[in-house]
C-alpha cells in the first residue's frame, strides 16, 4: 500500500517544492525522495516506487489533474471515439522520468530492500477515465460496460496493452516485483468482475511472466469479498493483496495455499493507535505468518496517521520470530 505520503511532514515540505502532483511523479530527484522518506524513519523490507496509478491515464493523453482537497480530475472518456483519440505509442516515452526514478532507486537502495514497482489494474484505470474523478459509484463505467460491451472492451484493450507494457519497462529499469492496484474492483458482480477485473489481470500476468520470468506479480482487487478465490485462482497472481474486510483465517485456508498474502491491517486502527493496534496486528502476524506473508495495510496510510504508529507497527512486527 501507500507508505509514503501526506502523514509525513517531510513529504508535505517535498510535495510543496513541485508545481503539482503530476509534476512531483515525473521529477526523478523528487520521486526518488518521496519513495525514500519512509525508509528513513522506519525499518521497511520494501520500498514502493512513488508515482500514482494515473500517470497511465495521463501518458495516454488523457489529461489528469490532482485538485487540492478534490482528488483526481480527469477529461472524461466516454465514447469510441475518445477511445480511438488516445496515443498507445506515447505512452512509454512520456513515462520515461518515472523509469528514470526506478533506475535510481535501484542503484540506491541496499540489495536487502525489495523495489516494488506498480500500475492501476485497467479497471480501476478505466473508472477514474469513464468518471472523470474518483468517490462515484463507477455508474458510468458499468453502464457504458453493460451497454456497449464491445466499446467499453476497446479502452480496456488499450489499457491492457500499455499497462504491460508500463510494468514491464519497470522490471527492465530495476523494479523486483509489480503490483496490480484494482482499488475499484469491489463494486462489480460476478459476470462484470470476471470479465473486467479477472480476464484483464490474467491477461497482463500472462504478458508480465513471459517478458519477466521469475519477477512476482501481486494484486489487490480491494472489496473484491467472495471474489477473492477465483481472482487467485484465475489470474495467476503470484501474491494477493488483501482489503481489511477479508477474514485473515479464512485467507489461510483458502488463499496462503495457493499463492503468498498481503494485508491487512485496517488503516484506521493504525491511525487509532493503542493497544487494540498491537493486538490487532498480533493476531494477523499468528494467522497469517507461518505461511507466505507480506505484512501489509489493508488500504493506504491515512494523511491524519501519527507517523510513531508507523513505526510501532514496523517495531513490532520485526521483534515478531522471522519477521
Ligand atoms: O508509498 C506511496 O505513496 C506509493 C505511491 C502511490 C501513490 N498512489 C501516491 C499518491 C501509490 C502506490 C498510489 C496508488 C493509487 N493512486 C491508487 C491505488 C491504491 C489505493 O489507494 O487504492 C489509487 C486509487 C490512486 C489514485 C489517487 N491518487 C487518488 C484517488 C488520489 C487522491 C487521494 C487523496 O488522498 O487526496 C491520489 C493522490 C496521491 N497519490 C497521493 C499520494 C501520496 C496524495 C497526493 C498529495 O500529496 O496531495
Amino acid at each position: 500500500m501507500r507508505q509514503a505520503g501526506r502523514y509525513l511532514p517531510e513529504y508535505r515540505e517535498l510535495r510543496s517544492r513541485a508545481a503539482n502532483f503530476l509534476n512531483f511523479c515525473y521529477t526523478p530527484d523528487l520521486a526518488v525522495e518521496a519513495t525514500l522518506q519512509p525508509l528513513r524513519r522506519y525499518a521497511m523490507d520494501a520500498a514502493i516506487l512513488f508515482s500514482d496509478i494515473l500517470v497511465v491515464a495521463d501518458a495516454l493523453g488523457c489529461r489528469v489533474e490532482f485538485r487540492e482537497g478534490e482528488g483526481p480530475v480527469l477529461e472524461a472518456v466516454r465514447s469510441v471515439d475518445q477511445v480511438t483519440a488516445l496515443r498507445p505509442e506515447g505512452v512509454i516515452p512520456h513515462l520515461e522520468p518515472v523509469f528514470e526514478t526506478v533506475r535510481r532507486l535501484s542503484r540506491e537502495l541496499p540489495e536487502s530492500t525489495a523495489l516494488i514497482g506498480f500500475a492501476g489494474a485497467p479497471w480501476t484505470v478505466a473508472v477514474y477515465m469513464v468518471e472523470g474523478r474518483g468517490g462515484t459509484d463507477c455508474s458510468t463505467a458499468r453502464n457504458w460496460a453493460w451497454q456497449d460491451t464491445d466499446g467499453f472492451g476497446r479502452l480496456m484493450g488499450v489499457l491492457v496493452d500499455a499497462t504491460a507494457e508500463y510494468l514491464i519497462e519497470q522490471v527492465k529499469n530495476g523494479a523486483e516485483a509489480v503490483q496490480v492496484f484494482d482499488s475499484w474492483a469491489g463494486v462489480l458482480a460476478e459476470t462484470q468482475f470476471r470479465q473486467w477485473v479477472i480476464a484483464p489481470t490474467r491477461e497482463i500476468v500472462r504478458r508480465v511472466n513471459a517478458a519477466c520470468p521469475g519477477i512476482p506479480v501481486i494484486g489487490f482487487p480491494r472489496g473484491a469479498g467472495a471474489h477473492y478465490a477465483a481472482y487467485v485462482a484465475e489470474t495467476g497472481v503470484d501474491g494477493v493483496g488483501l482489503d481489511a474486510a477479508v477474514p485473515a483465517s479464512w485467507a489461510a485456508e483458502a488463499l496462503q495455499p495457493r499463492c503468498a498474502v498481503q494485508g491487512n491491517l485496517d488503516n484506521q486502527l493504525l491511525r487509532a493507535g493503542g493497544p487494540a493496534l498491537d493486538d490487532e496486528i498480533t493476531r494477523i502476524l499468528k494467522t497469517l505468518a507461518s505461511g507466505p506473508f507480506i505484512f501489509n495495510l489493508g488500504h493506504g496510510i491515512l494523511p491524519d496517521t501519527p507517523p510513531d504508529h508507523v513505526g510501532r507497527l514496523a517495531e513490532h512486527i520485526h521483534g515478531w520470530p522471522g519477521g
